[in-house]
């Protein structure tokens, strides 16, 4: 079975999304651990609450990026990770730290990439008035909120939404896609391949969700 280390900095809902889907038998991985940059999060208890084991790598100790992104990867690597799941973590990653992990780092965003990098990504959607917006897994490069796009849930817009009410939408669908692409790499078939995602997926489980529970009946 695959080793997995998840990486929060906050709530951790989609990493419960995970240790749900795990425990409900629709997702094969080993659990590894759960590591925090911020000793506060909240996911580190319900993850502990799981029986996963949970560190606390501090960015606040460190003078810099380097010396808290080697920190880190050292105590990433004590799991021996198959893949590293980036699940709200919030920090920018060095480039280093990056390649050390390619092809087996991953990231989830609240929007359909490469649209709306970075922060306040429902704010931008609304100031921008687009109908379609949605969720990005991806595997991770040097560049923020960038890299080969694994698989993505688009949802609509609708007149009146705020920021919540897009966030909210949204993260159902986070939930959704994250463990599936955790699921194919657990299957063996997500790779990285010379900077390219390779997916054999079939049309059912394709690489794309239409908030189909968001549709008229
Ligand atoms: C999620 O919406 C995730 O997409 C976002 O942070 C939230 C974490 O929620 N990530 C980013 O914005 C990364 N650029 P969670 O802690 O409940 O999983």
């Amino acid at each position: 079975m695959k080793n997995i280390v998840i990486l929060i900095s906050g709530r951790g809902s989609n990493m419960e999304a995970m240790i749900a889907a795990r425990d409900a038998g629709n997702l094969p991985v080993n659990i590894a651990a759960v590591v925090s940059n911020r000793p506060q999060a909240a996911g580190l208890r319900a993850a502990a609450q799981a029986g996963i084991a949970t560190r606390v790598v501090d960015h606040e100790a460190f003078a810099g990026r380097d010396a808290f992104d080697s920190a880190l990867a050292a105590c990433i690597d004590q799991f021996q990770p198959d893949l590293v799941v980036l699940a709200g973590f919030m920090r920018i990653l060095t480039a280093p730290f990056v390649r050390h992990y390619e092809g087996r780092l991953i990231n989830i965003h609240p929007s359909l990439l490469p649209s709306f990098p970075g922060l306040h990504t429902h704010r931008q959607a609304l100031a921008e008035g687009v109908r379609i917006h949605g969720c990005t897994v991806h595997f991770v490069t040097p560049a923020l909120d960038h890299g080969p796009v694994i698989i993505q849930a688009a949802v609509p817009v609708i007149d009146g939404d705020t920021e919540a009410d897009l966030a909210a939408r949204i993260l159902l669908q986070e939930h959704k896609i994250y463990p599936q692409a955790v699921r194919w790499f657990a299957a063996g078939k997500l790779s990285l391949d010379n900077g390219r995602v390779r997916l054999d997926a079939t049309l059912d489980t394709a690489a794309a969700l239409i908030a189909p529970e968001l549709r008229p009946a």
